[in-house]
């Protein structure tokens, strides 16, 4: 309808314009659509185009008006696409020729092609990619592609949209050509962190009926620019730390974060001390922000660290953070014990409460680690007192006696309450010095020597020894003889005490017959200041030795001596012819006199008693036998060596003087006695011519034997080895022999009763010394036994001026 009334115009228009024809269509009709009826509007028969065999002429290679010559119209050949047949210009007419044979005309055509809005705005690309900084301007531009519309008119692209609008506005730029531009401009700063990619929608619009639009796609990335610094999660850490942690022990961990990208977020971690040490104990790992231990850590050193810690980016920023570490206490420390002053010596008599060293203890750790408590060994006098805390003084606490320890090792031994705890001790070592809090005790009570008569003066006797439990001076004890008279003479001319060694020496040579025994003090002494001391007894007994020989006392023995023992020749087997009595001063088995017959004319006669000197017949004396009988008897005492002496005894074998006299001249060749009296006479003087010569010679002896002792005292310096008989040992009373028996004091009141009386045990029989007399005087006495009896017939006694011999025998005849 439309091209029809297009058609009518142009005919109108054209009607003096011979043959040609102008139609109007649009584009894209379909197929065998009508274009016009050519036939009417030319005015032709249809016959005509058919004979004339109309056909049109074009130049352009494509057809697309063909020509119904029947119908005598003009059809769509095939899709006309006005953008492909004149692009953007317009108007856009298909120009042809409709030729006739017959005759020949030809018309021009002209189809004009009008748009239709059949393409949408395109964009050459579906999408666009940006990378744009985050740092960029606002005002930056960013050139957008346009978009294509192959329409032309209002059907063609119009405007353009872009969507949303937060960041970027549009912005159409008109260039000269007439061509747009279009930009897109940057609003408002962009933000990576908030967001990293931006979609934004640009729209082309055409101004087709209907609208046609296309759109594109613009991914912007926001590139980021380190804007942000790094962040540490907490402005202060709190971490804690056993001491002695080993190397590597992770103390802490400590982030940052940084909200940039790449490398403007790639964070490294240092530690910023300068001043302290902590860069020598803690170490960060730059990448992750552990932060390990690298050196040693004690707590009683430092008990809390701070450190600084700072997180950079590669692009220089930085935050910094603080890092604070507790030491935690370990039981590490032993407490220490330190002698502050101390004394190595104390006196044993100290006082309770002495201090003797004081003690300060230190123990590095704390809390219970640190609280320490001490102790001492036990069972010693000590005690360690707590003063202020920490300090300790030890003191003593009981009495202190060098003599039963005089040394004393103190452990102190200190242990903290830690788990485990930790102990540590010292020993002190202190010396009890001494004081003179000991006398010398003698070895015992009392003392007993022995030494044997006629000892070497100077000879040691003895040694006592006392001991003191004192030390050095304290303990050098001396030895000191106290001052004392042994009958009547100062002690030490008897014996001396040598100080240092308490051996006692004899300073005489001792005379058992004079003195038995004697006794004195010795005094122990100690060094000390003041010393102290202590006696004690020591008894001294003399021990006989064998150094008298025995003494015949009867017969008496006189030179020319007539004395004889008349036999009865009645006389019976038994009879007593004679008793010889002998003495030895000597004691004991010294003492102790057996008589033998040694020589006897005839021997079967005569016996002696061996223990009483009693000479018996043994046999009936008869005619035969001769008148005169000598008998030798010895006397010998049991001493070691023996010492003996004989005594010629003369029997007369008569029954009446006479005959006794007749026989007698042949006794002594020398004299004849006719008278008895004479005869008695005689033999009296003899017997005290002998004794009076015995005893000077005793005397003499005796003062020159005094003599050569004191010129040996004098002279000896040899230690002179006492000789003690083996077989005798005089225990004063206690052993058999009895001192009463020293003295034999024989007395015959009648011989022919055989009464020999002994002095009693009991009685006094002494051999003293005798100071009064000018010399030494000896006297044998029996006192008692023998001089209280009234009839008392016998007394020996011998002085230097007057010897008496009185009544030694009574002869019965
Ligand atoms: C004390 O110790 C010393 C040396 O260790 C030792 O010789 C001494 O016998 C000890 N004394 C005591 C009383 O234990
Ligand atoms: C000897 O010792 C005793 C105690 O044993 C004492 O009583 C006496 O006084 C002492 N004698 C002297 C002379 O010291």
């Amino acid at each position: 309808m439309k091209g029809e009334v297009l058609l009518f115009i142009s005919l109108l228009s054209l009607g003096s314009v011979i043959g040609q024809v102008s139609y109007t269509i649009p584009e894209e009709m379909a197929k065998g659509s009508l274009v016009g009826n050519i036939a009417q509007d030319l005015g032709l028969e249809s016959k005509r185009l058919t004979s004339g065999k109309a056909r049109i002429y074009t130049r352009d290679s494509d057809e697309y008006i063909e020509l119904n010559r029947e119908r005598g119209v003009l059809l769509v050949k095939q899709r006309i696409d006005r953008e492909a047949l004149c692009r953007q210009t317009t108007p856009c007419a298909l120009h042809f020729q409709i030729i006739l044979d017959n005759p020949m005309e030809f018309y021009s055509v002209t189809v004009q092609i009008t748009d239709i809005n059949d393409n949408t705005p395109t964009f050459e690309k579906s999408e666009k990619k940006f990378k744009i900084s985050e740092s960029a301007i606002t005002g930056a531009k960013f050139v957008l592609e346009r978009a294509v519309d192959l329409d032309v008119g209002l059907n063609d692209l119009q405007r353009y949209e872009l969507k949303p609008t937060d960041h970027f506005a549009l912005k159409i730029h008109n260039n000269a050509d007439g061509n747009k531009n279009v930009e897109m401009v940057l609003q408002k700063p962009l933000d990576r962190e908030k967001q990293e990619q931006i979609s934004l929608v640009l729209t082309a619009v055409d101004g087709g009926d209907p609208q046609m639009s296309g759109t594109m796609l613009i991914v912007i990335t926001v590139l980021d620019h380190n804007d942000n610094a790094p962040v540490f999660t907490q402005p202060t850490y709190k971490s804690a730390v056993t001491e002695n942690s080993p190397k590597g022990t992770v103390v802490a961990t400590v982030t940052a974060s940084d909200a940039d990208q790449g490398s403007n977020c790639k964070i490294t971690y240092s530690i910023t001390n300068t001043l302290d040490d902590v860069r020598k104990i803690f170490e960060v790992n730059e990448q992750n922000g552990e932060v390990l231990l690298i050196g040693n850590i004690d707590f009683e050193d430092s008990r809390n660290y701070q450190i600084n810690l700072l997180a950079s980016d590669e692009g220089g920023l930085t935050d910094s953070c603080k890092l604070f570490v507790d030491v935690q206490d370990m039981n590490d420390n032993e407490p220490e014990i330190n002698i502050m002053s101390k004394s190595n010596v104390i006196s044993e008599d100290a006082e309770l409460n002495t201090v003797v060293t004081m003690i300060n203890i230190e123990d590095m750790d704390s809390g219970e680690n640190g609280n320490v408590k001490c102790l001492i060994n036990e069972n010693i006098p000590f005690a360690l007192k707590k003063s202020t805390n920490n300090f300790h003084s030890l003191v003593t606490d009981s009495d202190l006696d060098r003599e039963t320890a005089s040394q004393y090792n103190i452990t102190v031994t200190c242990s903290d309450e830690g788990v485990p705890s930790l102990s540590s001790s010292v020993t002190l070592t202190l010396q009890i010095s001494d004081v003179n809090d000991n006398a010398p005790v003698f070895d015992s009570s009392s003392y007993e020597a022995y030494i044997v008569e006629n000892n070497t003066p100077g000879l040691s006797i003895f040694t006592v020894r006392a001991r003191d439990a004192d030390w050095n001076q304290n303990a050098r004890v001396s030895y000191i003889l106290e001052d004392s008279s042994v009958n009547g003479v100062q002690v030490s001319s008897y014996v001396s005490v040598s100080a240092d060694s308490g051996v006692i020496h004899a300073v005489r040579s001792f005379d058992y017959e004079q003195i038995k025994d004697f006794h004195f003090r010795v005094k122990a002494q100690d060094g000390g200041s003041p010393p102290l001391s202590s006696n004690v007894t020591v008894k001294i007994l003399i021990q006989d030795q064998n150094d008298n020989p025995p003494q015949v006392l009867y017969p008496v023995q006189t030179g020319g001596s007539l004395v004889a023992e008349m036999v009865p020749r009645s006389a019976d087997v038994g009879y007593l012819v004679t008793k010889v009595v002998a003495v030895d001063v000597d004691s004991g088995q010294n003492a102790w006199l057996s008589y033998k017959l040694q020589k006897a004319t005839d021997r079967a006669l005569f016996e002696v008693g061996l223990q009483n000197g009693e000479i018996r017949t043994i046999r009936q004396v008869t005619d035969k036998d001769a008148v005169k009988q000598r008998l030798t008897v010895i006397v010998e005492d049991n001493g070691q060596p023996s010492r003996s002496a004989t005594v010629i005894v003369n029997v007369v074998v008569a029954d009446s003087f006479p005959e006794v006299l007749s026989e007698f001249t042949d006794f002594t060749q020398d004299k004849e006695y006719n008278d008895n009296l004479t005869f008695y006479l005689v033999l009296a003087l003899a017997v005290v011519s002998f004794l009076f010569i015995t005893c000077l010679v005793v005397i003499i002896s005796v003062k020159i034997y005094r003599w050569r002792q004191s010129r040996i005292m004098c002279h000896s310096n040899l230690p002179v080895i006492p000789y003690y008989p083996p077989r005798y040992s005089d225990t004063l009373g206690t052993g058999t022999l009895q001192h009463v028996y020293n003295y034999e004091v024989c007395r015959t009141t009648d011989s022919r009763k055989s009464d020999c009386k002994f002095g009693r045990a009991g009685s006094q029989n002494v051999l003293i010394m005798d100071p009064s007399s000018t010399g030494t005087m000896q006297r044998i006495q029996s006192e008692k036994s023998i001089l209280d009896e009234p009839d008392s017939p016998l007394e020996v006694r011998c002085n230097l001026q007057s010897i008496y011999f009185l009544n030694i025998v009574s002869l019965d005849k």
